[in-house]
């Protein structure tokens, strides 16, 4: 069974006081909250500390926001995979940050998917149409494109989070989310191509009240959360909205399956 997820990405924010008290906040609030995996994306810099914050407890595992596909060599500012799969279970891979503002594409995404599962990193794949005219076919191209080479038995360790540029906060108020029917539509076509497997994320805009409609669909296993991730009153009830909505459903889907 697929697993429900919450994932933080807390971008280029937080100092290190921050982060650390963020992290710990998260690991205690959440140590009651059952039936979902939470992951942290922290910076860099704070993901060796966080990652051993987090490790006390077991519930909460972090990621890395990004990295470059080789192992080492004359690299310079770059993380490689081995320098990751001590330190962090998953990798943002292809995030529309990285393409706007890096020039990241989908070659390189490819890359940094192979490599990841090479070196027992999950990658979490972020695929999306740039402009909110743009049709979902440009985020099944990237996905496509970055599962180059990547045979089948592999999908179940691959997330693919269906994040469109245009519903992403950039870190502005009153930011709207992706309407849910649309997700669900490029969803549906995602799901085609990973099986059945394999986790599918909505991200964009995600807060308290948002989720709650994407929590209702069993279509969904998870959210990516930029800003309100970084307000842990705000990202605790996240997690526990999604916590209760699916392990409402999965004892639907039981009673279902058992008449
Ligand atoms: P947002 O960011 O929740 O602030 O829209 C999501 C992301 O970019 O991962």
């Amino acid at each position: 069974m697929r697993r429900p997820m919450v994932v933080a990405n807390w971008k280029m924010y937080t100092r290190a006081s921050d982060a650390y008290i963020l992290a710990t906040t998260i690991r205690n609030m959440l140590a009651d909250v059952d039936g979902i995996e939470t992951v942290i994306c922290p910076p860099f810099v704070w993901l060796s500390e966080i990652s051993e914050i987090v490790k006390r407890d077991g519930k909460v595992n972090v990621g890395a926001q990004n990295m470059f596909y080789e192992n080492e060599g004359p690299y310079t500012g770059e993380v490689s995979p081995l320098m990751l799969c001590d330190i962090a279970k998953y990798v943002l891979v292809g995030h529309s940050e990285r393409r706007e503002h890096f020039g990241e594409h989908d070659l390189e995404v490819n890359e940094k998917v192979l490599a990841a599962l090479k070196h027992g990193l999950s990658p979490i794949i972020c695929v999306g149409e740039r402009r909110k005219n743009d049709s979902a076919d440009m985020a099944i191209k990237q996905l496509k494109e970055s599962l180059t080479h990547v045979p089948k038995n592999r999908y179940k360790d691959i997330v693919v989070c269906y994040e469109p540029n245009w519903a992403i906060s950039k870190g502005k108020a009153n930011s709207e989310a992706a309407p849910v029917d649309r997700a669900l539509r490029t969803i549906g076509k995602i799901r085609e191509i990973v099986l059945r497997d394999c986790p599918i994320l909505y991200g964009g805009s995600v807060d308290q009240k948002s989720v709650l409609d994407f929590a209702k669909r069993p279509e969904i296993d998870g959210v990516l959360v930029g800003s309100a991730s970084l307000r842990a009153s705000v990202f605790i009830d996240i997690c526990k909205t999604w916590a209760d909505a699916k392990s409402f459903k999965n004892d639907i889907q039981l009673e279902e399956g058992e008449k």
